[in-house]
């Protein structure tokens, strides 16, 4: 109806039906609408079928909400129509004009078992219904060709299955994540975009990238579904990323650590005085920081180009931490002008906010290489992921003491594991080797680390 620009537009004649159920509300406060835009979906026990809007202009309110009923002549929207061009009323009348098609596709399988998929026999009353509400589809009307079969058979409204079609996206792949599982719009979106990631993903990396197959857990025994942690979330693409794009190897070695554990024991007490925990981590810290400046190619990274090195004039480490909320990387400033105890004092500050989930932005950023140290829970040795573009990361084990041969006997040392992964790209194997005994070497010398930093 018609109240100076707004017409409000209302449940067309629905045959036998009456309190039918909204199952989805396609349009909010603010959109604008067009003749024929659907508005809202409604499910019979026959069919699924969207109504079109008869105004045109921006809603101005919603009336229905996902899961109320509908009958004949409900209101559905308010809509502040858009010069004289729009339809004054609304309902049957107006949507049967020559616009207004046959039958698009039949209801789902679940709603309709006995009638053969697409053929949209949806029984009389359904079709009676569906015939002023659908558009008809246009196969071959320049649309993108789809797999006619899964599509008829899919769950999804009309006005889904028209999108769908639009985009060429076989609606017989997807899962529904609406109500029965019916398919919406946003899960054709999101299926799209997954489409066109992998896609990008596989023209960068000149490979397709295969699909994981997906697996019903619940089929074989109860399961529980968890989401992911916010942190997760963000840090999970850019592994995925570094994994993808960048040739990986690993280097391992191992540190005699002996003499640095008795100094640093020697040492624990006096700066814990000071309020200061000296873990072997602040030693690899320091030993890393020293033995980078021999090593330029390792404070490298990449342009995006490929075709260029940039040689950072600075080194800021990152060092992997473990939270309750998941995996991040704190970034110590300046590692490299930093002496053994302002490192030790660093590690603890930015661990402890990490811990509380307080770290600025700032803190996890600008990183030129990072240590991924697991020493403290355990392990002999493992392949840490690249903090891209960053060209290579130092994974820590647990040290142990294993009886190492040296002056003609077997003598007791503690070893520390060394995994280094590099960026075969920039980074040679004779390199990386270099890289590991330097550093091995660093750390089987420990006074020297201790010497304050110009
Ligand atoms: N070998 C043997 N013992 C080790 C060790 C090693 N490589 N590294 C640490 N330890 C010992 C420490 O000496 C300390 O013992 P102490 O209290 O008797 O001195 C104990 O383990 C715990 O050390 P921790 O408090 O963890 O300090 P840290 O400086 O070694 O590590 C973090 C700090 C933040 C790095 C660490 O808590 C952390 O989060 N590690 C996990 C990183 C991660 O998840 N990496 C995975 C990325 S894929």
């Amino acid at each position: 109806m018609a109240a100076g620009g707004r017409s409000v537009v209302k449940v067309p004649d629905l045959g036998d039906f009456r309190d039918v159920e909204v199952i989805e509300v396609l349009v909010g406060p603010g959109d604008d609408v067009a003749i024929e835009t659907p508005l809202i979906t409604l499910e019979t026990d026959k069919a699924t079928m969207d109504v079109p809007s008869t105004a045109a202009g921006r809603v101005v309110e919603v009336v229905v909400a996902r899961g109320s009923r509908v009958s004949a002549g409900d209101p559905i929207v308010a809509v502040e129509e858009a010069g004289g061009e729009a339809a004054k009323e609304s309902g049957l009348e107006q949507a049967a004009g020559p616009d207004a098609g046959t039958v698009e596709d039949g209801p789902p399988p679940s709603a309709e078992p006995d009638e053969e998929p697409g053929s949209g026999s949806a029984g009389v009353a359904g079709r009676d219904v569906q015939r002023p509400m659908a558009r008809v589809e246009s196969p071959g009307g320049g649309l993108a060709p789809v797999e006619e079969s899964g599509f008829s058979t899919a769950y999804a409204s009309p006005s889904v299955r028209r999108f769908a079609r639009e985009l060429g996206v076989e609606l017989g792949k997807l899962r529904g994540s609406g109500l029965k599982g019916r398919i919406t719009r946003d899960d054709v979106k999101a299926w799209v975009k997954s489409t066109l990631g992998a896609a990008s993903a596989g023209a960068a990396t000149g490979v397709g990238l295969p699909s994981v197959p997906e697996v019903d857990f619940a089929a074989f025994g109860p399961v529980e579904v968890q989401p992911l942690s916010r942190i997760q979330r963000i840090s999970g693409p850019r592994l995925h990323a570094s994994w993808v794009n960048v040739p990986h190897v690993t280097q391992h070695d191992e540190a005699d650590i002996t003499e640095l554990e008795e100094l640093r024991k020697g040492l624990k007490d006096t700066a814990a005085a000071a309020g200061i925990k000296l873990t072997p981590l602040a030693f690899i810290v320091r030993a890393c920081a020293a033995v980078m400046a021999a090593f330029p190619r390792f404070n490298a990274s990449l342009d995006p180009s490929g075709r260029n090195l940039v040689f950072k004039q600075y080194l800021h480490l990152g060092f992997a931490a473990d939270t309750p909320n998941g995996l991040v990387v704190p970034v110590i400033r300046d590692a490299d002008r930093k002496d053994l105890y302002e490192i030790a004092r660093d590690l603890a500050t930015l661990s402890a906010k990490a811990r509380d989930g307080k770290l600025a932005a700032g803190e996890m950023q600008g990183g030129c290489f990072t240590i991924s140290s697991l020493g403290g829970i355990g392990g002999t040795a493992f392949t840490p992921i690249i903090n891209a573009p960053e060209v290579a990361i130092l994974g820590v084990s647990r040290a142990q003491i294993r009886p190492v041969w040296r002056d003609g006997t077997f003598a007791p040392r503690l070893m520390l594991p060394l995994s280094l992964s590099y960026d075969h790209r920039v980074i040679d194997g004779a390199e990386a080797v270099r890289f590991t005994v330097a550093l091995s070497e660093a750390l089987a010398d420990p006074r020297r680390l201790l010497e304050a930093v110009p």
